[in-house]
């Protein structure tokens, strides 16, 4: 079998303008919300990625009728009679589990898989089961299924023990259509969870407080059909701007919302690369030369550092001048990407949730794997860094999250190709 990979010469300074495409994550979850109401909805702005075709076939499989036209999906769900997800479907990425609240408020019974996603540490759904419990759901799990069903549904508050951006998003799916009213308190605050309320909102849903820790849902008889266009990508903004920095280069991202990229913006401020908002429209210029400074990060919910952009960031403090720090708050195992970058001469060590980087002058190319999405993200920043050719594998991880990389990035000068093994035969 043909094995795809990106090869990826460094050393090219990036320069010019891009602009970034809509948001994956916010996506997946208005998507699995268009499945709630019994008229057509069109969704704008979507990003053509993997994880974009995936819940287009789960809705299909459904018995939703899906078109995709350039960015947009038009998504007819009157005739969707199932509340099983496939598990081939369900394994593919994570936000199947979005189905689980989505299917439970229009018909009362939804069948998932344990979802898939990336291997970055134990990611359990006990919050999510709290809240369709708290909802009047019942929950089981048997033979790797999780099945949630309920007679009627009631609005209830629940108290999140973190604020899980899967469970927020899940319980205000159920609620939307549950009988009275929910608050979530301590909800996750980050721009995928208030997309999905403005969302839920076009459709005649009733939901205020998102973007605080306490989402006030007040439960409606029906959703309404509606066009609806997703915000842009907060982490492929955050991965050019971080691009940009690592090839020393100055460029333009329109598209981007700057108040989302604050926790960022601030720590490549510290590193000495300059970035400005654009004044009077949606964009961010990156600009740097030199050696950067080390810095310390914190990964942390919404507005703190996003752990989504922890792995780029440490590929561009590899060449700091000095110690950096990391510290993971999130995921447990999300410093696998940090054993490839040794690879091409970074020097690191991991002890439990911290990092410890010291940057050395150059990484230099060589054959390295993407050991997940967003790592696969940060080995191509690794690869526009280092000296000579980095040939990057696991290339569908990246086809999951980011529309056309390798195309924006060609454009602004890198030089950066698909190649399958058998090409180069
Ligand atoms: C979402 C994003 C992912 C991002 C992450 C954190 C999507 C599709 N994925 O993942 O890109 O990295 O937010 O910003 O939007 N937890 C529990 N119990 C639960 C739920 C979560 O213990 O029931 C824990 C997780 O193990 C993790 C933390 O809470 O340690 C945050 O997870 P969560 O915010 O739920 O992440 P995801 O929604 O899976």
């Amino acid at each position: 079998m043909a094995i795809e990979k990106l090869r990826v010469f460094g050393g090219h300074r990036l320069e010019g303008v891009t602009t970034v495409s809509g948001g994956k994550n916010t996506a997946l979850a208005i998507i699995a919300a268009a499945a709630m109401s019994s008229e057509p909805c069109a969704i704008e702005n979507l990003p053509d990625i993997e994880d974009i075709h995936v819940m287009r076939d789960i809705l299909i499989a459904l018995g939703a009728k899906v078109e995709m036209d350039g960015g947009v999906m038009r998504i007819d769900p009157s005739h969707l009679q199932g509340s099983s997800v496939p598990e081939h479907l369900a394994c593919k990425l994570r936000a199947s589990y979005y189905f689980l609240g989505a299917l439970l408020a229009r018909f009362g019974t939804s069948v998932v898989s344990y979802p898939g996603g990336c291997d970055i540490g134990n990611r359990p759904i006990d919050q999510h089961i709290k809240g369709f419990e708290a909802l009047g759901a019942t929950v089981e799990t048997d033979h790797g299924r999780i099945r949630v069903q309920a007679d009627r549904l009631r609005g209830s508050v629940i108290y999140l023990d973190m604020p899980s951006v899967g469970a927020t998003i899940n319980v205000m799916l159920a609620a939307a259509l549950a009988e009275g009213n929910t608050e979530i308190v301590n909800a996750g605050k980050e721009p995928h969870i208030v997309d999905l309320a403005n969302f839920l909102n076009a459709m005649g849903g009733s939901v205020k407080g998102a973007g605080t820790d306490n989402i006030r849902i007040r439960g409606v008889k029906r959703l309404k059909g509606c066009t609806y266009a997703v915000i842009p990508d907060q982490i492929e903004t955050g991965t050019l701007m971080i691009a940009a920095a690592a090839s020393r280069g100055d460029v333009l991202i329109r598209g981007a919302l700057p108040t989302h990229m604050e926790a960022l913006t601030a720590k490549l401020l510290e590193m000495g690369v300059r970035v400005d908002e654009g004044i009077g429209e949606d964009s961010i210029r990156v600009r740097s030369d030199g050696r950067h400074r080390r810095v310390n990060i914190k990964t942390q919910p919404y507005p703190g550092f996003p752990t989504d952009l922890q792995q780029p960031i440490s590929v561009l403090l590899s060449t700091a001048k000095g110690t950096s720090i990391i510290h993971e708050t999130i995921f447990e195992m999300r410093f696998k990407h940090l054993d490839e970058i040794r690879r091409m001469g970074g020097i690191s060590r991991v002890n439990d949730r911290f990092a410890i980087i010291d940057g050395v002058p150059k990484l230099m190319g060589c054959p390295v794997k993407a050991t997940d999405l967003r790592a696969g993200a940060a080995m191509v920043v690794a690869g526009l860094m280092a000296e000579g050719q980095t040939d990057i594998y696991n290339v569908h991880y990246i086809d999951r999250g980011y529309e056309h990389l390798e195309r924006k990035l060609k454009r602004l000068g890198a030089r950066i190709e698909r190649l399958t093994e058998e090409e180069e035969d």
